[in-house]
């Protein structure tokens, strides 16, 4: 039981990753609360998680919803352990056709979304605490049509290492997962057709030295070994999952 008694967050906990995530830290002893925003897939997590575990809608693109999350979670559990803040969302767009609300919603939430969480929760987070962001492989490398996207998740990286210094003499830990291409719902939501969803899938899959696209579970245990105590001497750092895309 690696997440005995802890009480985790886990944001974008409706789905993909996020839902694999709270499976995984639920079974190693984690109380968890999961975040999203479409009531199909909130109500689909509290049945796969069941009674002890706490589904919030909350839109990570507000920070007042975002507020009231944290309280809703200290009013219920006094307190927050580990934050897996996960959820994220991309618009795919050539540089020409890239728009300034598309650049304001994917920071909001890619970006905004992440700091804000870890800023209200902050306060509420014991010695010992863990914060896991995922980040992304696009952070390394140059894809056409995913310049704002890859964007956000740089400056999170970025953001693991400020906060990391801010939160290291309280004893809090804050680390990154970086998942290459993950089979999840993710990619169907980028705005592209059928057939450059299926070029670019075919493209991706031979890019990576494995050969294939990983599992949601596969970044699960890599979020769980960065929230856990097995990880104690890591602050600051990202684990890269993804197949050796972006080392080989
Ligand atoms: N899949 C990949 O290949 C891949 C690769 C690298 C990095 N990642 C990163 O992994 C993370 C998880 O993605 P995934 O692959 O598991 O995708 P996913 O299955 O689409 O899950 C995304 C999660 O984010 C939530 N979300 C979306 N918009 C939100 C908003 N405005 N406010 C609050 N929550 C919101 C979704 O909840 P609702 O649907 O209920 O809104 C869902 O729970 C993301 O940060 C993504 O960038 C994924």
């Amino acid at each position: 039981m690696k997440l005995k008694n802890k009480i985790a967050l886990v944001t974008g906990g409706t789905s993909g990753i996020g839902l694999e995530a709270a499976r995984l830290f639920q079974s190693e002893g984690a109380t968890v609360v999961v975040t999203g925003t479409n009531a199909e897939r909130l109500a689909n997590a509290a049945s796969v998680l069941g009674e002890g575990a706490m589904t919030l809608s909350v839109d990570l693109r507000d920070p007042a919803q975002i507020d009231k999350a944290i309280a809703d979670v200290v009013e219920t559990f006094g307190r927050v352990d580990v934050i897996f803040a996960n959820a994220g969302a991309g618009t795919a767009a050539p540089l020409e056709a890239v728009t300034p609300e598309q650049i304001s919603d994917q920071f909001a939430l890619n970006f905004n979304g992440v700091f804000f969480t870890i800023q209200k929760a902050a306060p509420h987070l014991s010695k010992g605490s863990s914060i896991v962001i995922t980040t992304s492989f696009l952070n390394e490398v140059g894809t056409p049509g995913l310049s704002i996207l890859s964007a956000t998740k740089a400056a999170t990286r970025s953001l693991v290492r400020s906060i990391g210094a801010e939160l290291a003499p309280r004893g809090i830990r804050v680390n990154a997962v970086s998942p290459g291409p993950i089979a999840t719902p993710f990619h169907e939501k980028l705005g592209l057709s059928e057939k450059q969803l299926a070029d670019t899938g075919s493209a991706i899959q031979a890019a990576v030295p494995l050969k294939r696209f990983g599992e949601a579970r596969e970044i699960a245990t890599a979020a769980l070994f960065l929230a856990s105590d097995d990880s104690a001497f890591m602050t600051g750092s990202e684990l890269v999952v993804d197949g050796g895309l972006t080392q080989l």
